[in-house]
């Protein structure tokens, strides 16, 4: 990797996100909706899927105040100040999408678990503090690329369907500002990997985390999300080229964690995750 990242550039990156990028109004969406029971019909449990992902967010930042106890200025400024007040949005406007379409509400999940109690317990320690800013940032990145590559599908689907209110006002809007999420985790564990502050322990503890917690965006280690997500790759076509799909979301971990096993496209984990997403879907549908 040539790339050089400094944490000027990143710093730079969050503050050009927040000029750039408000967040989206209520109020900019135009709410027309042609054929609601079609867009329930095809896509209605992919946006139930992501309005509560995304409101997810309140969750997830109550998450960073435990795992982030010495939290860097610009990991806050991020988090705080850019990516949540953007997320909400997204959660907020699809939410009401969805029961525009004549689907309930998104009920996201408001309760930090305790595994993440546990971690944050131990991230106190200095050393196990940056293995969890790692971790951190690589789900980051892997969460925001599935994010992208959905909401890219989305907006062609909307379009097809002649949906041009919601591809216009509402997909288009939100996936413009994904990238932005993801470059910053990619440019920050590119920057703490390329740092060399960690020591090789650290960086085989963060390997192991990886394998054994991996999760897809938005299961939250529970297999009731896991088949549901299973359902969205399979709605979006994702499924007819999983190791497509491995790469894209996994090349930026398998470049940072696993350059030692030359040619890993993606970590095995992702594809696995992946893979057992769509078979729990397959055996138990969404009453898994
Ligand atoms: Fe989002
Ligand atoms: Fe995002």
């Amino acid at each position: 990797m040539a790339e050089r990242i400094t944490q000027e550039r990143i710093a730079e990156h969050v503050r050009r996100l927040g000029d750039e990028y408000p967040p989206i109004e209520l109020d900019s969406v135009d709410r027309e909706v042609r054929a609601p029971e079609v867009v329930a019909r095809r896509f209605g449990h992919v946006i139930d899927y992501l309005a509560r992902v995304e409101l997810d967010v309140d969750r997830n930042v109550l998450e960073l105040l435990v795992l982030l106890p010495d939290v860097h200025e610009v990991d806050r400024a991020f988090y705080a100040d850019v990516w949540q007040p953007q997320e909400i949005q997204h959660g907020l406007i699809l939410d009401r999408l969805q029961q525009d379409i004549g689907r309930p509400a998104a009920e996201p999940e408001l309760d930090v678990a305790v595994k993440i109690k546990l971690l944050g317990a131990l991230a106190h320690i200095p050393a196990i503090q940056d293995v969890v800013r790692l971790i951190y940032y690589l789900t980051g990145a892997s969460t925001e690329r599935q994010a992208v590559l959905a909401y890219n599908v989305i907006h062609g689907g909307m379009t097809e369907l002649g949906e041009a209110a919601i591809a216009e006002t509402i997909i288009a809007p939100i996936r413009r500002q994904e990238p932005g999420h993801f470059a910053f985790y990619r440019m920050s564990a590119t920057e703490l990997v390329q740092s060399g502050a960690l020591r090789p322990w650290q960086l085989h503890l963060t390997r192991v985390l990886r394998q054994r917690s991996y999760n897809l965006v938005g299961t939250n280690g529970q297999d009731r999300y896991r088949a549901q997500m299973g359902a969205v790759v399979e709605t979006l076509g994702f499924d007819t080229d999983l190791e497509r799909y491995a790469r894209e979301v996994g090349r930026i971990e398998a470049q940072l964690l696993w350059a030692h096993r030359q040619g890993m496209a993606y970590p095995p984990y992702v594809l696995a995750a992946l893979r057992e997403s769509i078979d729990l879907y397959r055996e138990r549908g969404f009453a898994a």
